[in-house]
């Protein structure tokens, strides 16, 4: 394990399993870098970062907008997708065409081939920022898998189980990695611990993470 999730090294491999149907891609967005930042600008934009608030009242620390045909949200009244922005009553800004690519390549890289991406949450992290351990079930259609482009700030990413109390796999994510996972681990546990502070060459002092789903 300790050569799989240490410090980039010679060699370091760029494919690592994380669990039945998980898959690290170690840099997979890095040449698309540029195009990426530039495209999450412009959703911005048009969609700012907000802090939802969870059914129980509680505002999350993670920032979020989204992009496609349909947006994650909370508040209230639950989790669910909705067309429209709550904050502004207008569409989600598109999917642009290279999240659309991105995603299906990462998701043939990890196996599942024909991937198509209709939804795009966007995640930022500040340092202290965390996400709690949780499931990605408000999407309609589980044989399609998740895909997450991690861009900015180091995140140790955890990778648990079917079950909330099985034991989780700390996965240290980079500027660039991509983890896809389906199938069996379709419905796993995951999270984001504390951030730690940094500057980010690009990014400065926060990560993005990019979650692609066929929610509708
Ligand atoms: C998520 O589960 O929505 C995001 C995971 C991450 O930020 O790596
Ligand atoms: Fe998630």
């Amino acid at each position: 394990m300790q050569d799989l999730f240490g410090d980039d090294a010679a060699g370091a491999p760029r494919r690592v399993t994380l669990g039945p149907g998980a898959v690290l891609l170690r840099a997979r967005a890095l040449p698309d870098e540029r195009q990426l930042l530039a495209a999450i600008d412009e959703i911005v934009a048009a969609a700012p970062f907000r802090r939802m608030v969870t059914p129980g009242g509680f505002e999350m620390s993670v920032a979020m907008t989204n992009c496609g045909a349909a947006g994650w949200t909370t508040d209230r009244h639950g989790y669910r997708y909705t067309p429209l922005d709550p904050a502004s009553g207008q569409p989600w800004p598109p999917l642009p065409g290279l999240f659309w690519s991105l995603a299906r390549g990462a998701a043939a890289d990890a196996g599942y081939h024909g991937f198509a991406a209709d939804a795009c949450l966007l995640n930022r992290y500040e340092p202290g920022t965390r996400l709690s351990l949780h499931q990605d079930r408000n999407e309609r259609d589980f044989s399609q898998p998740i895909v997450s482009v991690s861009l900015g700030l180091p995140a140790m990413f955890l990778f648990g189980g079917n079950k909330r109390n099985d034991k989780t796999l700390r996965v240290p994510l980079r500027h660039g990695d991509i983890v896809v996972w389906g199938g069996p681990s379709r419905l796993f546990h995951h999270g984001v611990l504390a951030l730690k502070d940094g500057d980010h060459p690009t990014l400065g002092r926060q990560r993005l993470n990019l979650t692609l789903r066929k929610a509708l």
